[in-house]
């Protein structure tokens, strides 16, 4: 298993699924963790792990401001010396929108979330990181290499994530920084993501929308919220120091 002893790691979206999950497999490498999420306080499984005593704090934070973004560099200077060696970008949300019914509110609130939120959280680890290094993992999708008709904002947010990070990982090692920066692709995962965007569809529409995703993928099922958490911890250690710049796909056999 790849190691983050004595890391400081902060993860984004981290109240439930894939960051919930995330945040737990970081402390079983033996990082610290900022978890950060909308809500004012950490929900119960967060809680549980805070009361546990085990080295996780939690900030409230809404990735497309800028003002706490601002708000987490002040912490991490004042809380943890300024070391910050990991961030993972992975606050997100998916609203269902062909090109034709997606309203300009959908599409603008998808791009502020999942791409200006990454480009944000990048702009402010790469600040704090430059003098001694680190990795940031963004958490894209398969839904950056393929159209996906029923998400029309989501498919061009990931895909904008997804040459985002290859820009910041080539600026970043051509100024020497020590930084790597790259990308998970996760298939479908079952989290309230998927859940709750399906239940947005008419009863005949999400009935065909799941048989089809379902039919797509090898595998024969939907990830686990930990099968994404344990390739992101790869990514974040040094077990992958010679990559960045690269999109790790982890869907069941979906694209391939
Ligand atoms: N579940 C999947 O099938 C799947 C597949 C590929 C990629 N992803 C990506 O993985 C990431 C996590 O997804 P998930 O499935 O765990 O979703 P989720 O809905 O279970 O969790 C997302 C978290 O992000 C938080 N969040 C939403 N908007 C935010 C904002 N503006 N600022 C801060 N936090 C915010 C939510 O409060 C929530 O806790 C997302 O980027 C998603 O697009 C998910």
């Amino acid at each position: 298993m790849s190691r983050l002893d004595g890391k400081h790691v902060l993860v984004t979206g981290a109240g439930r699924g894939i960051g919930l999950a995330t945040v737990a497999a970081c402390l079983d490498a033996g990082a610290r963790v900022l978890a950060t999420d909308l809500a004012p306080k950490p929900g119960e499984a967060l809680q549980a792990l805070i009361d546990r005593d085990l080295p996780v704090d939690y900030r409230q934070q809404d990735v497309t401001r800028e003002a706490d973004w601002a708000a987490i560099a002040a912490h991490v200077e004042q809380h943890c010396g300024g070391v910050l060696d990991v961030v993972v970008n992975n606050a997100g949300i998916a609203l269902m929108g062909t090109v034709e019914d997606t309203a300009l509110g959908d599409w603008q609130r998808t791009l502020d979330v999942n791409l200006t939120g990454v480009f944000l959280g990048t702009k402010t680890a790469v600040r704090l990181m430059r003098a001694r290094g680190g990795s940031i993992i963004n958490v894209s999708s398969i839904e950056a290499m393929i159209g996906e008709p029923l998400v029309a904002a989501y498919n061009a947010s990931k895909g904008g994530v997804r040459t985002f990070t290859k820009s910041a990982a080539v600026h970043c090692a051509r100024q020497g920084y020590g930084i790597r920066v790259n990308s998970i692709h996760p298939g479908f995962t079952d989290t309230a993501l998927v859940s709750g965007a399906v239940a947005t569809l008419t009863p005949d529409r999400a009935a065909d929308f799941v048989g089809d995703v379902m039919r797509r993928i090898p595998m024969g099922r939907l990830a686990r919220p930990e099968e994404i958490a344990r390739p992101i911890v790869f990514l974040a250690s040094d077990d992958a120091s010679y990559m960045t710049g690269a999109e790790l796909v982890v869907d069941g056999g979906h694209l391939a």
